[in-house]
């Protein structure tokens, strides 16, 4: 299962990037949401320890490094590190870079993070209550652990027709997704879940949920009216963020 999304990611890299367009002058929770210097979920991280999980291009971890946050960024995709690597170099800050699969956080220290952050990555992977008990585990006692998702409800409706073409009801592996069907030769896979699956991952990894927004800011655009029409991203909106704490 974690091949066929990491081939999927080092194929896609290089044109997802230039789709995105991922400032890094704060973080971006995802498409059509407010970013943290207007949410402000983190408080202020200098002098603070913080993993991210499923980094992509690290623009979050390079955003975080900028206001003196010590960052380490993990990845399962080569060609989304080395994009990360260049872009870590041009802006002349500190990130550790390392490749490995989310799910197990294999070498991370227990109790070692202050935050483990996640923009728009955690619907990629399998067993979402296995990664969030090794957050869990990395997180010092009061640690923060703040992630973003695809708005499991977005992708119940069509972009192009508006009409729904997925039961939201049932959780499951979604494969070769139309929409993304001509950008690589491998399959797009995503995990469907519903917003009780991923409150309750949070539940069932003992973390304590503090917070959940389902923000739009039509200002964070991605222009890309296949995927993101805005009459649609005007009566969904994209992006759900939660935060929770371990106690
Ligand atoms: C949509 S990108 C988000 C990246 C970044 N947070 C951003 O906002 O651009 C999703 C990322 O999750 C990574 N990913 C997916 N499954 C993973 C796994 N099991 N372990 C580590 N990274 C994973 C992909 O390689 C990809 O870079």
């Amino acid at each position: 299962m974690v091949k066929e999304v990491e081939k999927w990611w080092n194929d896609a890299a290089p044109w997802f990037q230039e789709w995105a367009k991922l400032s890094t002058k704060s973080a971006d929770y995802g498409p059509y949401a407010p970013r943290e210097n207007q949410l402000k979920l983190l408080g202020d991280v200098k002098g603070k320890k913080i993993l991210e999980i499923g980094c992509g291009g690290a623009q979050c971890s390079i955003s975080f490094a900028k206001q003196g946050a010590i960052c380490t960024a993990i990845d399962i995709s080569k060609a989304q590190l080395a994009y990360a690597r260049k872009l870590i170099e041009r802006e002349k800050v500190s990130v550790t870079l390392i490749k490995g699969d989310i799910q197990t956080l294999k070498g991370i220290k227990s109790s070692s993070y202050d935050i483990v952050f996640s923009a728009f990555a955690l619907q990629y992977i399998a067993d979402l209550t296995k990664c969030f008990k090794e957050v869990y585990r990395v997180l010092k006692k009061g640690g923060l652990f703040v992630f973003s998702y695809d708005h499991p409800l977005y992708y119940v409706i069509d972009p192009k027709t508006k009409k729904i073409r997925y039961n939201y009801l049932k959780t499951r592996k979604l494969v070769q997704n139309e929409t993304w069907s001509d950008r690589t030769k491998h399959k797009f896979v995503m995990f469907h879940r519903k917003v009780s699956d991923i409150v309750n991952s949070v539940i069932n990894a003992n973390l304590t949920l503090l917070e959940v927004h389902e923000p739009l800011d039509m200002k964070n655009k991605i222009k890309d009216p296949t995927v993101y029409p805005e009459d649609l991203v005007r009566l969904i909106g994209p992006t759900i963020i939660f935060k929770a704490k371990k106690k």
